[in-house]
C-alpha cells in the first residue's frame, strides 16, 4: 500500500456527470469544452507542419515563433512587454502551468491564498506542494448587486508572514465574475503592502462581454512583477483536446516554473506550437470571440428565462449560473443528478468548486452551464429544462 498524497480527491464531479450524462443519454452542458470544431485552417497548419518535419522535441520553454507572437499579443493588447526568450514558456494546457507554477513557489508549511468557489486542480496542486490553501469566499449577488465579486479587504486579511501566493482566476469559473480596474488598483495596494506572489489565471481572457477590456493583471507594471499569469489555447481556439497553454513571468519566477516544466513534461507538441504561432498572426479569431459567445449567452439567458430556473449575469467565460431554488431543496450534487437522470441535461453543481463540498455553506442552489455549445444542442436543452 502507498500513503496516499491526496487523499481526499476520488473521481471529479465533472468526470462522474459526463459519465452519468453518457449514461442516460442526457444533453451535457456540464463540462467546459465546445461541441464543435476549431477553425478548419488551424487543423490544416498542424498537418502542414507535421509534413514539413516539424515532429521532434522543441525547445523546452516552447517554440520561438510561438513565443515571440504570444509576446506580441500581450503586449498589443495589455502593454506589457515580455521577453519571449526569458518570460514565456509553453505549457500542456494551462492546467500544467498551474501545477508547474504552484510546485516551483509554494513550499511545504506556506500558505496560499484561494477565491473560493475555485477550479478543481487548485487545492490539489497546493496539497502536492506541502502548501496549506486559505479559502476566501468570493463575494455572492445581491439584490442590489448581481454580480460576484471579490471583497479586496477579506483578501487582505487572509494574508499573513506565511502566505506564499494568492491564486485568482479571472474572468472566472464557475461564476463568469470579472475584474474591473478597480480591483487591479485594490490588488495594487495588497502587492505593494505584502509583497505577495500572484497566479492569474486567465484561460478565458479573450471570453469578457459588453465591450467590456479584460483586466489582466499584466496591464500594471507592479503586479506583472508579481505574478505569473497563464493562459490557455484551448479555450481561446476551441481545441480543449489539444491541452496547450502558457505562462508569462518575470526571468527570475519563469526559471524555476522552467525548472518544473522540465521534469514534469520537459516540453510540448511541437507541429500544435509552429501551427499556432502561424494562426496568432491574425487577431481576428480571438477578437471575434467575445461576440461570438456572447449570443451563445443571450440565447442560453433567454432559454432559461422560459424555464423555472432563474439565470444569474455572467460578464465573462462560457458558464453561466442559475438559481433551481424555486425547482428544488436537495443538495447541489443530488439535483444535478436528478436533472440528468430524469430531464436528459447534465449541468454542474457549483459546490463542486468548494475545499468541502457537501457543506451546507457550499451549498447555494446554484448549478452551472456550460454554453460553448452548438445553438441546436442549447435550444434542444432548453426544450428539455422547459418541462422541468
Ligand atoms: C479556470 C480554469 N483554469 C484552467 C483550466 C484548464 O485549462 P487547460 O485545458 O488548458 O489545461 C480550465 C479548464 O476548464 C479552467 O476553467
Amino acid at each position: 500500500m502507498i500513503r496516499s498524497k491526496l487523499p481526499d480527491v476520488g473521481t471529479t464531479i465533472f468526470t462522474v456527470m459526463s459519465r452519468l450524462a453518457i449514461e442516460h443519454q442526457a444533453i451535457n452542458l456540464g463540462q467546459g469544452f465546445p461541441d464543435f470544431d476549431p477553425d478548419p485552417r488551424l487543423c490544416e497548419l498542424v498537418t502542414k507542419a507535421m509534413a514539413a518535419g516539424h515532429n521532434q522535441y522543441p525547445y523546452m520553454p516552447g517554440v520561438a515563433a510561438l513565443r515571440e507572437a504570444i509576446a506580441e499579443k500581450i503586449s498589443g493588447l495589455y502593454g506589457h512587454a515580455y521577453d519571449p526568450e526569458t518570460e514565456i514558456t509553453v505549457t500542456s494546457g494551462a492546467t500544467e502551468a498551474l501545477m508547474a507554477t504552484v510546485l516551483a513557489a509554494v513550499n511545504s508549511g506556506d500558505e496560499v491564498v484561494v477565491i473560493e468557489p475555485c477550479y478543481d486542480s487548485y487545492l490539489p496542486a497546493i496539497r502536492l506542494a506541502g502548501g496549506t490553501a486559505v479559502p476566501v469566499p468570493l463575494r455572492a449577488p445581491t439584490a442590489q448587486d448581481p454580480y460576484y465579486r471579490i471583497d479586496w479587504q477579506r483578501v487582505r486579511d487572509a494574508i499573513t508572514s506565511r502566505t506564499r501566493l494568492l491564486m485568482l482566476n479571472f474572468p472566472h469559473n464557475p461564476t463568469g465574475a470579472v475584474l474591473d480596474e478597480s480591483d487591479l488598483d485594490a490588488l495594487e495596494s495588497i502587492v505593494r503592502d505584502t509583497g505577495v506572489l500572484l497566479l492569474s489565471d486567465e484561460v478565458y481572457e479573450h471570453i469578457v462581454f459588453d465591450g467590456k477590456p479584460h483586466a489582466s493583471l499584466s496591464r500594471r507594471p507592479l503586479l506583472a512583477e508579481h505574478a505569473f499569469v497563464i493562459s490557455s489555447f484551448g479555450k481561446t481556439y476551441h481545441a480543449t483536446g489539444w491541452k496547450m497553454g502558457y505562462c508569462c513571468a518575470p526571468r527570475q519566477l519563469s526559471a524555476e516554473l522552467r525548472k518544473v516544466h522540465q521534469f514534469m513534461v520537459f516540453t510540448v507538441s511541437t507541429p500544435m506550437q509552429v501551427a499556432l504561432a502561424e494562426y496568432m498572426r491574425d487577431p481576428k479569431p480571438y477578437m471575434e470571440l467575445p461576440a461570438f459567445y456572447q449570443a451563445k449567452r443571450e440565447r442560453l439567458a433567454e432559454g432559461l428565462r422560459q424555464t423555472r430556473f432563474k439565470p444569474l449575469p455572467s460578464p465573462g467565460t462560457f458558464f453561466m449560473l442559475a438559481d433551481y431554488s424555486e425547482i428544488s431543496s436537495q443538495s447541489e450534487a443530488e439535483f444535478a443528478k436528478w436533472l440528468t437522470m430524469e430531464h436528459g441535461v447534465t449541468v454542474i453543481p457549483v459546490s463542486a468548486f468548494y475545499q468541502r463540498p457537501d457543506e451546507e455553506a457550499s451549498n447555494h442552489g446554484l448549478v452551472r452551464f456550460c454554453f460553448a455549445k452548438k445553438d441546436g444542442t442549447l435550444d434542444q436543452a432548453i426544450e428539455r429544462l422547459r418541462g422541468v
